[in-house]
Order: structure tokens, then C-alpha cells, then sequence
């Protein structure tokens, strides 16, 4: 194994973060490996906010479900799939740019989710821990509102970066077979998996947890089975993805 998948097998998410800033050549890294990464068609259809602003910082940690760390961490980045800046762009050429398809908006997440990803593993390489903030949508209309998003631009999810004030245990992941195939996809392959993952994770809660908590993947997965943030259709739909 070389350095860098040893630096990825070793990433969790950290939630807590010491008072030590981030400095502006560490932050300038990280946004530049996130600038590098593949982009659907040259388009790097997403944009970046650094919310450095004390009080916007707590508006937002408020709507993204009080998550305290959003508050504590040197840096909060809020990353937008964007498509704002490509219709500008594409409208100087082309009479009828539509922004607002099922595809412009999958490139528009995807690049977010490939630049954001880049951001994280460069911010853990210098020693950093990250922590996503899926919580952002909670809200997201007032989120969008809070950081003037133009249309055509949403939020898909924040950032907190910091150095580490904490050593969680690394979470354990399904086994290959629940996730990888080769040429067909294998159903029969999956009760078995979840299983078999179903007691790893029971484990590693029982663990983390001393021994306070012990569910199983399928069990903390059912806690997600109901609808979870149902307003994102007619969120999208009123930021201008009408998703043709
Ligand atoms: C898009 C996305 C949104 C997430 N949102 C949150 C969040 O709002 N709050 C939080 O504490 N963790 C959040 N997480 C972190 C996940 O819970 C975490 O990555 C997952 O449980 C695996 O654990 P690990 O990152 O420690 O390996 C999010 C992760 C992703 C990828």
C-alpha cells in the first residue's frame, strides 16, 4: 500500500476540532486540489463558499440542525452544484441555453461532490480532518437566501475542516461482494453481505459507543427509510431545476 491509499483507508469523519486556525497556504492547497479534479466536460459546474463570517456561520449552523462543529471549525465551506456561471458563459455563443435539465443538474452534483471529495482528501494529507454537512439541506431555501445563490445554483452540502481534537475509530465498510461486481450486477450476493456487515457494524458501535449502543447497519439504515427532506423537489424546482 502506498502513502495515499493509506492516508484514504485511514479517513474518518471528525467532529471535533481543536482552536488552531487554518492557515491561508494550508486552505489555498486545498482549494486548488479541488479545482484539479475531473469535471464534466470542462464545465466544473459547482462553486464554493467560505463562510468566514461569525454570524452567517451561526445562521447556518442553526439551519443545518445546531450541529455544534459547523460553529467550532477554522473553516466552514459550503459547496453548490452551479450552473449559473456556464449559462453566462454558454449565453455569449448560444441563443437558448437550458440550465435547468435532468443532466445539467447530475453534472452540476457530480462536480460538486468530485471538487469537494479532492478538497477532503487533501485536507486530511496535511494532517486535517473533515467532516461533510448534509445538514445544509435542511433548509436549503434559506440557506440559498443567507448566501444570495443565484438560479441555477443550490446547496448540496457543507464542509467543517479543522485540525483534530479527537480519534474516532475508522468506520468499517461493507464487505467487496456488497459493492462490487464483476460484468453483471449480483442480487443474490446481498443478504449474505448485509449480514455478514449487520455484526461488523453492531461491533464497532458496541465499540465506539463503550458499549451503549449496538445497532446494526440494517437496523440504523431502517431509521432512514422514511421520507428525508421531501422539500428538495420543490426546493430545486424554485431554484430554477425544473429537471427537463
Ligand atoms: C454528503 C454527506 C453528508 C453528510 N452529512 C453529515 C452531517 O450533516 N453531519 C454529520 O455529523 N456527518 C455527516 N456526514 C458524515 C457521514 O455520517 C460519514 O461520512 C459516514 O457515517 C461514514 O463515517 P466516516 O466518514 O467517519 O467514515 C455526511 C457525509 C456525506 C458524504
Amino acid at each position: 500500500m502506498n502513502e495515499t491509499i493509506a492516508k484514504l483507508m485511514q479517513h474518518r469523519s471528525i467532529r471535533k476540532f481543536t482552536k488552531d486556525p487554518i492557515t491561508q497556504e494550508q486552505l489555498d492547497a486545498i482549494l486548488s486540489a479541488a479545482q484539479q479534479a475531473s469535471t464534466s466536460s470542462n464545465m466544473q459546474a459547482y462553486s464554493i463558499i467560505g463562510i468566514t463570517d461569525k454570524v452567517l456561520r451561526s445562521e447556518l449552523a442553526k439551519l443545518a440542525g445546531n450541529q455544534a462543529y459547523i460553529e467550532e471549525s477554522p473553516v466552514f465551506l459550503v459547496w453548490c452544484a452551479d450552473l449559473y456561471r456556464w449559462e453566462q458563459a454558454a449565453k455569449r455563443h448560444y441563443g437558448e441555453v437550458i440550465p435547468s435539465t435532468t443532466e445539467n443538474f447530475i453534472i452540476g452534483t457530480v462536480d460538486t461532490a468530485l471538487a469537494a471529495q479532492n478538497a477532503a482528501v487533501a485536507a486530511e494529507s496535511l494532517g486535517l480532518g473533515i467532516v461533510y454537512i448534509g445538514g445544509i439541506r435542511n433548509q436549503p431555501d434559506k440557506v440559498s437566501e443567507l448566501l444570495k445563490l443565484p438560479q441555477h445554483v443550490y446547496p448540496v452540502f457543507g464542509m467543517c475542516i479543522g485540525v483534530p481534537d479527537q480519534s474516532p475509530l475508522e468506520r468499517p465498510r461493507l464487505p467487496r461482494q456488497a459493492v462490487y461486481f464483476e460484468n453483471t450486477y449480483k442480487q443474490d450476493a446481498i443478504d449474505s453481505a448485509i449480514d455478514a456487515y449487520d455484526e461488523t457494524l453492531s461491533a464497532y458501535m458496541t465499540a465506539r459507543s463503550n458499549g451503549k449502543a449496538s445497532a446494526t447497519w440494517s437496523q440504523s439504515m431502517a431509521g432512514k427509510a422514511g421520507p428525508v427532506r421531501i422539500h428538495m423537489r420543490s426546493f430545486l424546482e424554485k431554484q430554477g431545476f425544473k429537471l427537463e
